[in-house]
């Protein structure tokens, strides 16, 4: 048997990734949420910080907790926004929709705890924003493990609208900044691609 090549299977894996946000009512196995979790940790972060911590809920009363939370504040800032009621609506249950039809949630906080300290304002921002940057790569690492087990997900950018909301929602530690909320679940229907700019596009330089 010849082994399989790993350059065709990540391929694969990449191009092969959607964003899946309608899903069957079908639960996930707990082995496979914690195998899925275990793989990103793995993803690289500025002096191997790991600079991320998790949430994961699959409880129905929990999700729906969170979601009724932070819909009250989308509603709020829609509305402040000077959105039709209808419209605020519309917007806010289709996400909480999202929320109620995914079968486990992970919430994914920025840790800041054990960045290295620098005197100056400057390179302590950059600091951060290495933390934040590598929080990327951990979520597209979580996607990827998801889709390699046949398990869809959407990462979602609410939280990094509301971090108080949801640090309270979930009773999570106060030094925890939430950022991004993966759903995860077996999908209703495969997502068409989305197309991506050519790669001649997107050479700035090529010398
Ligand atoms: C930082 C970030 C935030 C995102 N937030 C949302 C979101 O709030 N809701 C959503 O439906 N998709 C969200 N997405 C998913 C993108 O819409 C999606 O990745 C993009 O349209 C490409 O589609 P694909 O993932 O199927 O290739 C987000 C993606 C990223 C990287």
């Amino acid at each position: 048997m010849t082994a399989p090549d790993p350059v065709a299977l990540l391929d694969e894996l990449v191009r092969g990734r959607r964003s899946v946000r309608r899903y069957l009512p079908r639960p996930i196995p707990r082995a496979d949420l914690l195998a899925i979790l275990d793989t990103a940790r793995w993803a690289p972060s500025p002096h191997n910080t790991q600079p991320w911590r998790f949430a994961l809920l699959t409880r129905p009363e929990l999700k729906e907790h969170l979601g009724v939370a932070m819909a009250r504040r989308w509603t709020a800032d829609l509305t402040a926004d000077g959105l039709p009621p209808e419209a605020v609506e519309a917007q806010v249950s289709r996400s909480r929709q999202r929320l109620r039809g995914a079968a486990a949630i992970v919430i994914v906080s920025l840790y800041l705890g054990d960045l290295d300290q620098y005197p100056d304002p400057t390179r302590q921002a950059a600091e951060q924003t290495m933390a934040t940057q590598s929080l990327g790569a951990l979520v597209q690492t979580l996607l990827l493990a998801a889709h390699a087990r046949g398990i869809g997900a959407c990462w979602m950018c609410a939280p990094l609208f509301c971090p108080d909301v949801v640090v309270e929602a979930l009773h999570l530690p106060r030094d925890l900044i939430p950022q991004a909320l993966v759903t995860l679940g077996y999908a209703a229907a495969e997502p068409p691609a989305r197309e991506r700019l050519p790669l001649a596009a997107l050479l700035a330089l090529d010398d």
